[in-house]
């Protein structure tokens, strides 16, 4: 450890072999023995990931895979043909190298989970470890050993559509979950059953896509880099995650698949990386697209002298790997250290002593068990956003009948929400379901779907709905997004409610029934033009296979809602992006300094708006805030204190408040830790979230809640990119989102 005068450098762990088993040292010397004895054509073969159709197998893949020049398949479907793929390849090969089975397993295989941004919304890692524990034992039992999961891209923009697959804005609470995915897919030994092989993606800085737009370029400045974006990887690193994935972009002018300073730089120099490295699909020969390279000899060049282990898709390593070792352009020995890469993970899974599958020996396929996880992963993604007179809880005694409105009431599918190859919406349980299983005949309930879709604009269904609003107590308005509408290469430039939804809701809103807006949807909408023409809003994201019954048990009073924004919502695209730890500018907004463009005079002079940061038309603040969430209870916290005002770099501290349950209900409340930075090196954020609890209260209840921190923990990379703790002034603040109030100071004082 080097200490600088003034600053502390952190340094980070270095790992010789990834945590990816027991017995690292044990696969690292058999990998070494077998590319020993490997040819080169060989060796190229094991850098080939060969993709299926979803209808057919290539005609040429089965002697390929028989002649050893073929490393992983992608896609391959079924549990006989993954054996039948094994077979030739640990049988008729002449090394008998297993092969590695990938398929992207986001959350979930046959029991489908919330997308991954719900899932973050559950503030609690503990449940999406579950999630991807069972996730990983359903793939394994037809023969997946590698999924393409956690997706841990740091997403500050809505109109992303790869928002869905992500963990947030957030990087210590992306860091948290992504680690609790890994452990999850892999458990404590990859070569258990029922175990596999986690990927960390996409490496790094896609979720700056310029514009929002899927695949466009990003330009991250390395300290922002450092900083934001890469922080999850390291803790999937950590965590032992066996692979990562290269992303698709362009990152400052090199595409992160031909990018050495992020390949190898970072994540093999000063990480230490031992895992496998894969391209992303068929993004090695896109290098040519992209306009970093003039052929697929060069792209195969590129890709491989940046560490890429491994291609997915596209055929540039095959056709020219050999080529280019033959002329020199390139090492066998270091394709040596890839494949080694490669046949790491391989005996970490335990393929060579336990190659094929049984279906048998393993749970089966959407089973109770099953199914329950992912209610409650459910039931813990929902966030209720806002909740007007308590309009929430519905009391089935108050509401003898119910309409239930909008074309997301009932979408099996679409509430699956994207990345579900194997989901099955036969199993769904949709809200409408669930509120007419739950409620019997005790509540009559009126359906009326109004759109045929979230993104139709023909109202001639308007009036069956109207009618059906006016026969009910209160109104249920299920809106939002089909799950076509996010996900990869489904961006957004508009992003509120697509079609004719917002005009449904204020002719819903006009009848003046107590209006509860439940939102299905892939990413943050932008629902500033509607949000005070309903009560309630319960944003549900796309909650998977049992999205229906957690709704109905939120909604019905059987279950609080203790969801928390992962990620901020804005009140229209125009602020995007738009995140809660911003810099403070040098001329930050107030209340004081915003001025209205309604309220703009007539003829106003230039200076007569404040000089400060933020939009006439749309203010400076979210809608709601990351990290924002209501329950059935009330919370309040009171007395923060640090455990002592002048804390000496290097040692640890604690930060606590005393939280109480003020309201009529048990509940959840998810309490956040916040802190900033007030003076540094360079500019830092004005809140950073450094720790979360959940705490369950009755009412009347008091509980402390307490953060334990060393000095470490507020570490941040300085103009020098070195991770440094420095001294000087702090402010925390603990509550229930990134708007806590209840602060408190400290000093950091030199060693
Ligand atoms: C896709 C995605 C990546 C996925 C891979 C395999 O294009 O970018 O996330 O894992 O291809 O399907």
């Amino acid at each position: 450890m080097v200490h600088t005068v003034g600053e502390v450098v952190t340094t980070t762990a270095v790992q010789s072999v990834p945590g990816v088993s027991s017995d690292g040292a044990g696969h690292a010397r058999r990998a070494l023995e077998l590319v020993a004895r490997m040819t080169l054509g060989e060796k190229i073969g094991q850098m080939s990931q060969v993709n299926i159709g979803a209808d057919h197998v290539p005609a040429d893949l089965r002697g390929a895979i028989a002649a050893g020049r073929v490393g992983s398949v992608l896609n391959a479907v079924g549990v006989d043909l993954v054996n039948e793929l094994q077979c030739l390849a640990v049988e008729e090969s002449r090394l008998g190298i297993p092969l590695l089975i990938g398929r992207d397993v986001i959350h979930g295989f046959k029991t489908v989970f919330p997308i991954p941004l719900g899932q973050a919304a559950s503030w609690n890692p503990e449940r999406v470890r579950e999630g991807a524990r069972v996730a990983a034992a359903e793939a394994a039992s037809v023969g997946v050993n590698w999924t393409f999961a956690p997706m841990m891209d740091i997403s500050r923009d809505p109109r992303w559509g790869r928002i869905a697959e992500s963990l947030g804005e957030d990087p210590y609470l992306s860091s948290r979950l992504a680690a609790a995915m890994v452990r999850g897919f892999q458990g404590d030994n990859l070569a258990a059953r029922g175990t596999i092989a986690a990927c960390a993606k996409h490496f790094a800085g896609y979720g700056a896509s310029e514009a929002g737009r899927d695949y466009n370029t990003t330009n991250v400045s390395e300290n922002e880099m450092r900083n934001v974006y890469l922080p999850p990887f390291k803790a999937a690193i950590d965590a032992g995650v066996a692979s990562l994935m290269a992303s698709f972009s362009d990152l400052d002018g090199v595409p992160a698949t031909a990018n050495e300073w992020l390949m190898k730089r970072v994540l093999r120099d000063e990480w230490g990386f031992a895992g496998l490295l894969v391209s992303d699909w068929e993004s090695i020969s896109e290098l040519m697209v992209h306009g970093l390279t003039a052929n697929h000899r060069q792209s195969a060049l590129a890709a491989a002298r940046a560490g890429i282990d491994m291609e997915m898709a596209s055929t540039t390593y095959r056709d020219h790997l050999e080529g280019l070792v033959g002329d020199g352009h390139i090492a066998e020995a270091e394709l040596d250290v890839m494949v080694a890469n490669i046949l790491r993970v391989k005996f970490a899974l335990g393929l060579f002593e336990r190659p094929y599958t049984d279906a048998a020996e393993h749970a089966a396929l959407a089973n109770p068990d099953h199914l329950r996880a992912a209610k409650d992963a459910a039931l813990e993604s929902l966030v209720l956003l806002k909740n007007d007179d308590q309009v929430l809880p519905l009391d089935a005694h108050r509401a003898r009948s119910l309409a239930v409105i909008g074309p997301l009431a009932d979408a099996p599918f679409d509430q699956l929400g994207t990345w579900v190859f194997d989901g099955d919406p036969k199993l769904s349980i949709t809200p409408l379901d669930a509120l007419r299983e739950t409620l019997g005949e005790a509540v009559t309930i009126h359906f009326a779907g109004a759109l045929a879709t979230s993104r139709s604009r023909d109202r001639q269904g308007f009036d069956e709905a109207l009618a059906a609003a006016r026969r009910a107590d209160a109104v249920l308005l299920f809106l939002g997004e089909e799950s076509v509408l996010s996900g990869e290469a489904h961006s957004r430039a508009d992003i509120r409610l697509p079609g004719a939804q917002e005009a449904l809701i204020e002719a819903v809103a006009a009848l003046g029934k107590p209006t509860v807006l439940i939102v299905l949807a892939g990413r943050p909408l932008a629902l500033g033009n509607v949000v005070d023409d309903v009560a309630s809003i319960l944003y549900a994201w796309h909650p998977g296979t049992m999205g229906g019954p957690a709704i109905a048990e939120v909604l019905l009073g059987r279950a609080s809602p203790s969801g928390k924004l992962p990620v901020t919502l804005p009140r229209q695209v125009g602020q995007v992006p738009i995140y809660y730890n911003h810099k403070n500018t040098g001329r930050p907004a107030t209340p004081e300094s915003f001025v209205h463009i309604d309220d703009l005079p007539a003829s106003a002079p230039q200076l007569s708006t404040g000089n400060t940061s933020f939009h006439l038309d749309a203010g400076y603040t979210p809608l709601f805030a990351f990290g924002h969430g209501l329950g059935y209870g009330e919370f309040s916290y009171q007395r923060i204190r640090v455990s002592d005002r002048r804390i000496t770099l290097g040692s640890s501290f604690a930060i606590e408040a005393e939280l109480t349950n003020v309201g009529i209900r048990e509940a959840v409340e998810v309490a956040q830790l916040y802190i900033r930075d007030l003076v540094a090196d360079v500019t830092r954020p004005v809140r950073e979230l450094k720790g979360f609890q959940r705490v369950r209260l009755k009412p009347g209840e008091t509980a402390r809640v307490s953060f334990r921190l060393g000095t470490e923990e507020l570490a941040f990379y300085n103009r020098r990119m070195r991770s440094v703790v420095e001294p000087g002034r702090f402010q925390a603040w603990i509550g229930g989102s990134s708007e806590a109030a209840l602060m408190a100071e400290f000093e950091v004082v030199g060693g």
